[in-house]
């Protein structure tokens, strides 16, 4: 052993039986390297590729969302379809970066008592949707899901949406201030097959209007709820020659 090697090991030696010392390097170096992974995050433009066709909620499926999350579904669904063959053959294209982003709080969820939902949006009628959201017994015989009855006789009372879509602009979903201003109007029309929607569906494309919960004469939860589980995964067309493109970069990265 060299003179110098004897040295240093002397020296991590007091380093190692000083509980303080080591205490205080052992903050530098995890300081050091948090810096190192974090600041970048702050300067690269963006971490999550863009992708075509996603877009933010509508009022009235942000406020179909916040029922989600309100009764905890998350408990029992998750959104977020690995890219394993078994998930992707059951649920389809595994989920994108890009579909989350303006989720706040997301749903990734981490267990499933439930079949995932990230995609579940048009693989159903609402019909089947109300039925088995009344008593899930009723349509999957051995299901374990609670009932949620109660959703289709209460009012929809979502507060402002004009608020909660401001809220979401200062975490970063880009609405416009026309679709702030808006907000009010837009989560009424889209449940009602009578409103002139064309000026909803330009902003948010897609949208999908209609009654959800098969009683025009009421905005209900339900309606909210549906509408929400009817847009999930189906803003990005994933087996379009476009969004393999830009498949194809996120792959790039
Ligand atoms: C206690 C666990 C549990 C909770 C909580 C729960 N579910 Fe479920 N859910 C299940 C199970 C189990 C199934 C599969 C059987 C069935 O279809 O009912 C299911 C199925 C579903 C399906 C059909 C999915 C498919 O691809 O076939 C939808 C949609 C759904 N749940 C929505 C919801 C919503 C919305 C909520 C909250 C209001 C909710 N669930 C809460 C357990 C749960």
């Amino acid at each position: 052993m060299t003179e110098t090697t004897s040295k240093t090991i002397e020296r991590h030696k007091k380093l190692e039986r000083n509980v303080a010392l080591l205490g205080v390097f052992a903050f530098l170096a995890v300081t050091v390297g948090g810096i190192v992974e974090i600041a970048p995050l702050f300067w690269i433009d963006n971490t999550i590729e863009k992708v075509k066709g996603v877009r933010p909620y509508s009022p009235l499926e942000q406020a179909g969302r916040d029922i989600y999350v309100r009764e905890g579904c998350y408990v029992c669904h998750s959104q977020m379809i690995r890219p394993f063959r078994d998930e992707v053959e059951r649920y389809g294209h595994y989920s994108l970066a890009a579909e989350s982003m303006y989720d706040h709080p997301f749903q990734w969820g981490s267990k499933r008592t439930g079949p995932d939902l990230a995609r579940v949006g048009n693989r159903y009628s609402d019909e089947w949707h109300v039925q088995h959201l009344k008593d899930p017994r009723a349509v999957v015989p051995e299901s374990v899901m609670p009932m949620y009855a109660f959703l289709a006789d209460k009012e929809l009372n979502a507060g402002d949406m004009k608020a909660s879509l401001t809220a979401l602009y200062r975490v970063g979903v880009p609405y416009t201030k026309e679709d702030i201003d808006k907000a009010n109007d837009d989560l009424k029309a889209q449940a009602d097959p009578n409103a002139d929607a064309a000026d909803l569906q330009k902003r948010y494309p897609k949208a999908q209007v209609r009654d959800f919960d098969g009683n025009p004469a009421r905005l209900t939860e339900m309606d909210a709820l549906i509408a929400y589980l009817q847009v999930l995964g189906t803003m990005v067309d994933v087996n379009s020659a476009a969004a393999q493109e830009d498949l194809a970069t996120e792959k790039g990265r």
